[in-house]
């Protein structure tokens, strides 16, 4: 099932085209990888699909539909709730892990002190930190590692209970440790979410995701499975691009 539809869609930031008529759909509970050379307009892209782009001063035409509707007919916080999104660099909030963890469900309307810690321990063990926190729920989240605060970011995007995950780039600030860490959670997680995921790293879109989609000067060059886009990819720019052509 197509969970999300991009249909003909041109994004441009002070009247410069940025993402050139692009079209391509979303698979549920898939990873998809995006890749391309910077500057190509990846993150562009994630920001479109959960209306962080106008915010960003960008505009788009085109359609971008999820679950059968256009995402400008939903409420901005109701997107953004469904499509959560993590960033390159860690970004917890300068508060508790526990602050951290409860801010978004508390904003959408969760009281329930008992309901919140269950909240908070179950998605904490999902990206394997309640246990290496050792239960301190109160430690600043700015103590931990760069590693553990990505992972308390995932965590974080996770309490309300999002249909999509977007990451830009989550892994380019962190060791082999910690990136593998995030590999095999990501693709445990993608049993219950679909997961886009920007990334420059060739061998991790090749290891974890089930579609990629390589985008260069913004425009969509090739999408389809994974393993056949690194092994036969159809276009010649696809195949510089994995051969290191473009950097
Ligand atoms: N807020 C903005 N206002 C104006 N131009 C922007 C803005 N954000 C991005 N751009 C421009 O849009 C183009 C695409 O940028 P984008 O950040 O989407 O690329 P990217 O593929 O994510 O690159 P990288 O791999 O370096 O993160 C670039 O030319 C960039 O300068
Ligand atoms: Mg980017």
């Amino acid at each position: 099932m197509k969970i999300i539809k991009v249909n003909d869609l041109n994004v441009s930031y002070d009247e410069k085209l940025i993402l050139k008529n692009l079209s391509m759909s979303f698979e549920k509970n898939k990873i998809t990888a995006i890749i391309g050379p910077s500057g190509c307009g990846k993150s562009t892209f994630l920001s479109t699909l959960n209306l962080m782009l106008e915010e960003q001063g960008g505009k788009y035409t085109g359609e971008v539909i999820f679950k059968d509707r256009d995402i400008r007919e939903y409420n901005r916080d109701n997107i953004r709730k469904a499509i959560g999104m993590v960033f390159q660099e860690p970004t917890p909030f300068p508060l508790s892990i526990y602050k951290n963890m409860i801010y978004a469900p508390v904003y959408y309307g969760i009281k329930d002190k008992i309901k919140l810690q269950e909240i908070v321990e179950y998605n904490l063990k999902r990206v394997g930190l309640f246990e290496e926190i050792d239960k301190e729920l109160n430690m600043s989240a700015m103590k931990l590692s760069g590693g553990q605060q990505q992972r308390l970011c995932i965590a974080r995007a996770l309490t309300v209970n999002p249909e999509v995950l977007l990451l830009d780039e989550p892994c380019s600030a962190l060791d082999v440790k910690n990136t593998a860490i995030i590999e095999e959670m990501l693709l445990k997680l993608s049993r219950e979410y679909t997961i886009i995921i920007v990334t420059h790293n060739l061998s991790q879109a090749r290891r974890i995701s089930d579609y990629t989609a390589f985008i260069l000067n913004g425009e969509l060059v090739e999408y389809g499975e994974t393993e056949e886009i690194f092994s036969n990819p159809k276009d010649n720019r696809t195949r510089e691009y994995l051969e290191g052509i473009y950097g």
